[in-house]
Parts: structure tokens; C-alpha cells; sequence
């Protein structure tokens, strides 16, 4: 039986571990170097799922008043539908209602049907679009916000 996932704060050894994640998912992945000094900023919100030493996924986001960004999730492509991005929103929706946060958005390729699928799944809306905002191919932007963040519903399983 495999381990199960945990998730906790990302630490500096964890950083090769997300941008080998982040190169193989994104097409204008953040380098290590901007993650070193994105999680060193105090508003800044992250964390990353583990299972054996291996990062599985990871999410980084910030809050400046009440208001959040989700800049990254991402879970390795050999990972997915064990529920770990799910987890992953899941832990970030709880932070930003710890800290008293009532919105929080995010962008996403229009194409990426999964995510939006996750996003949806958990109370975000579509708030906006932004034509071509992406390069690597070229691509819109949905904006996407949900308001009011509940403490997150615990108990699905991270993992197998
Ligand atoms: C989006 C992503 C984080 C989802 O991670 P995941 O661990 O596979 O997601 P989960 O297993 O937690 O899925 C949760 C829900 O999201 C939706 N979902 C996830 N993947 C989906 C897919 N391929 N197709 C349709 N719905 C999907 C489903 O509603 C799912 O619930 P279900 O499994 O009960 O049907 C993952 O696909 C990923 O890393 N993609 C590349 C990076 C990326 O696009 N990040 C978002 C940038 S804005």
C-alpha cells in the first residue's frame, strides 16, 4: 500500500521538488529563485503535499488586506485524481478564513478544464476574462473569484 500524502508548509528543501512539478506543467514556470524569495514574503500563503520525500503538489498564494490570489497549484501528473488538488484548495480556502479573508481570485487558461472543474467544485465563479493573457501557446484568461471563504470541509481522503 502506498503512503499517505501528507500536507504541510513549504520548506527550502522542498524547491526542487516544485519546480521539477512546476517545469513539467506550467509553459512559464516560476524559477527556483522566484519561489525562494515568493515564500519569504510575509503576506504570502503556501503549502505542499508529500508522500515519501517526493512532492506531490503544492499551492502559493498571498493576501493583502482581505483580499487573496491564488498565483499556484499544481500536483504532479502521475498524482492526479487522489484528490490532492482538492486538499491543497481546501487548506488555502481555510488560511484565508483564519486570517479574515472575504475574496479570493485566481486566473486560468479558459482551456484548462480540469482546474476549472476543481475551482467550480469548490464555490469559485467566474468573474471575468482577459483575452490572450497567456503566452506558451496563447491562450485567454478566466478570472475566477469566490467570495466569503468557509472553513474548508475536512475529512475526504488525500490519497489511496
Ligand atoms: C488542476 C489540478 C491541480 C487538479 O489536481 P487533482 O489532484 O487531479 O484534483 P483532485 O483529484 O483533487 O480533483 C478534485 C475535483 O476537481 C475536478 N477535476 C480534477 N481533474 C479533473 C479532470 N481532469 N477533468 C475534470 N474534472 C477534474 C473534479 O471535480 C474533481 O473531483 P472528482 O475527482 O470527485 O471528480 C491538476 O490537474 C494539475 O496540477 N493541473 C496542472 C496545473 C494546473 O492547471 N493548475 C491550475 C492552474 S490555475
Amino acid at each position: 500500500m502506498r503512503a499517505r500524502a501528507r500536507l504541510r508548509a513549504v520548506e527550502a528543501r522542498d524547491l526542487p521538488g516544485i519546480v521539477r512539478i512546476e517545469r513539467a506543467v506550467f509553459g512559464d514556470p516560476w524559477s527556483e529563485a522566484s519561489f525562494r524569495s515568493m515564500l519569504a514574503q510575509p503576506h504570502v500563503l503556501s503549502a505542499v503535499l508529500e508522500r515519501e520525500g517526493a512532492v506531490c503538489g503544492y499551492y502559493v498564494a498571498w493576501m493583502v488586506a482581505d483580499e487573496a490570489e491564488l498565483a499556484n497549484l499544481a500536483v504532479a501528473p502521475g498524482e492526479r485524481r487522489r484528490g490532492h488538488g482538492a486538499a491543497l484548495l481546501d487548506h488555502l480556502l481555510a488560511e484565508v478564513a483564519a486570517r479574515g479573508g472575504a475574496t479570493i481570485h485566481l486566473e486560468v487558461r479558459a482551456g484548462n478544464a480540469a482546474a476549472i472543474a476543481l475551482y467550480r467544485s469548490r464555490g469559485f465563479e467566474e468573474s471575468g476574462r482577459r483575452p490572450a493573457y497567456y503566452q506558451s501557446p496563447e491562450e485567454d484568461a478566466l478570472i475566477m473569484r469566490r467570495a466569503r471563504p468557509a472553513l474548508a470541509e475536512r475529512g475526504r481522503p488525500e490519497a489511496e
